[in-house]
């Protein structure tokens, strides 16, 4: 149990609630909010006015570090016509303000960079979230063709990609450097490379979707080298005081699929190109999983992140239905991760940290809101234990 050192007033303390230096950037706490695709832009691909108010609130909200949703590091790895990217210069000025409202909010601005692969051309989730197709081509979102490592649909009815080029994959590798120096100069402090739930890197990682022959497919030292060679080049164009997150699905939870001791030996070598943090989801390969009606558990994700942080000796951040202050707490406390993101919580309650700070340290955590709310926050709190005490 890793428990933070006992003040001598006796005063509650908490592990959640204390910093974390990643290479030289201070995290002032170990809450992160998830990375969440808004599909709100207009189709050029950058940050709009929703995405400001919106991730701005949630660095208000009091974690330490928040995540941009996925920007595609070219247009055809987006998800949606409606999907953010990073993939030319010209885009980087409302990045650069998106960052900025981030950090005026009072965290670490972090940013996430992926290609959708075989999962890209979709349709929004509140026009269907299935494959683009002729009707929605004649409302102005026409599809197009996806790529990935083998030519085999997500899913029964999905596109088959095109099974992509040895070229192809280099200028992919190229292409996530350069999102990467793109977000570097727009003031990005954190960078999370999105290798997880279906997408393009996943899909080179799984031999369900992988199987190729050459040198980026047969064995797992060949289906793990796009991923080290797009961590390399991230690396390569990142600077290096910042640190790198990667974000794997630890398992495909499928039969014949990706298993936790893959992503524990993955794990080591992204270690040795340059990644500080593990960020451990699960599944998506093939059916969408944070929408399936399936019964889970709280932390459901959890145990990954321990078992690839004492595997591979590494920090991990856990994700996955974690909710309650207490339970993020012993989630640090116990090992099993060095950071904690919280994904939907912060939309249902995008002030989630600061009420977690309270609930953990009592009146000292109104010292983690913004002093013009807790000022006044801590005083109504006393006053409103007088009034019980007098009712009582
Ligand atoms: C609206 C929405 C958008 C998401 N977009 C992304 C994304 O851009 N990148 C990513 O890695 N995960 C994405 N996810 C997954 C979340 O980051 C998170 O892993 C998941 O919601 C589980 O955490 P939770 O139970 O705290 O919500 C998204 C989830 C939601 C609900």
């Amino acid at each position: 149990m890793n428990a933070p050192a006992k003040s001598s007033t006796d005063s509650p303390t908490s592990l959640l609630f204390s910093d974390l230096k990643l290479r030289d950037v201070e995290v002032k706490n170990r809450v992160v909010i998830s990375p969440m695709q808004q599909y709100a832009s207009d189709q050029s691909g950058e940050p709009q006015r929703w995405h400001l108010d919106h991730l701005g609130r949630l660095a208000q909200g009091g974690a330490g570090l928040v995540f941009t949703e996925v920007a595609a590091v070219n247009q055809d790895g987006r998800n949606t016509h409606f999907d953010v990217g990073l993939w030319s210069d010209a885009q980087t000025d409302n990045w650069a303000r998106l960052a900025d409202a981030i950090n005026s909010g009072g965290s670490v601005a972090g940013v996430q960079i992926g290609h959708c692969g075989r999962k890209a051309s979709i349709q929004t989730p509140w026009a269907g979230f299935g494959p683009l197709g002729p009707a929605d081509a004649a409302r102005g979102e026409a599809p197009w063709q996806v790529v990935g490592p083998s030519p085999i649909a997500s899913n029964p009815g999905w596109p088959v990609p095109a099974e992509l080029t040895i070229d192809q994959i280099e200028t992919l590798i190229d292409e996530f450097g350069q999102a990467a120096r793109r977000a570097a100069q727009a003031g990005f402090q954190a960078l999370n490379i999105h290798g997880a739930h279906g997408y393009l890197i996943h899909s080179f990682l799984s031999p369900i979707s992988n199987q190729r022959q050459d040198a980026y497919g047969g064995d797992r030292s060949g289906r793990i080298r796009f991923a080290l060679k797009v961590a390399q080049a991230v690396r390569a164009n990142w600077p290096g005081h910042l640190p790198i997150f990667f974000r794997i699905s630890a398992i495909d939870g499928l039969d014949g699929g990706w298993e936790i001791d893959d992503s524990i030996a993955l794990a080591i070598e992204l270690k040795k190109a340059g990644v500080d943090v593990m960020d451990c989801s699960s599944g998506g390969l093939t059916a969408r999983t944070t929408t399936a009606a399936t019964p889970r558990p709280e932390g459901y994700q959890v145990p990954l992140a321990a078992a690839v942080r004492a595997g591979a000796d590494i920090k991990t951040m856990a994700v996955g239905l974690i909710r309650r202050p207490s339970y993020a707490e012993s989630v640090v406390c116990e090992n099993s991760a060095d950071l904690v993101a919280i994904g939907r919580e912060s939309l249902n309650n995008p002030f989630w940290p600061l009420h977690a700070a309270v609930e953990l340290l009592g009146d000292a955590g109104y010292a983690c809101w913004p002093h013009r709310y807790g000022w006044w926050l801590e005083r109504r709190a006393s006053q409103l234990r007088l009034n019980e005490a007098s009712n009582a």
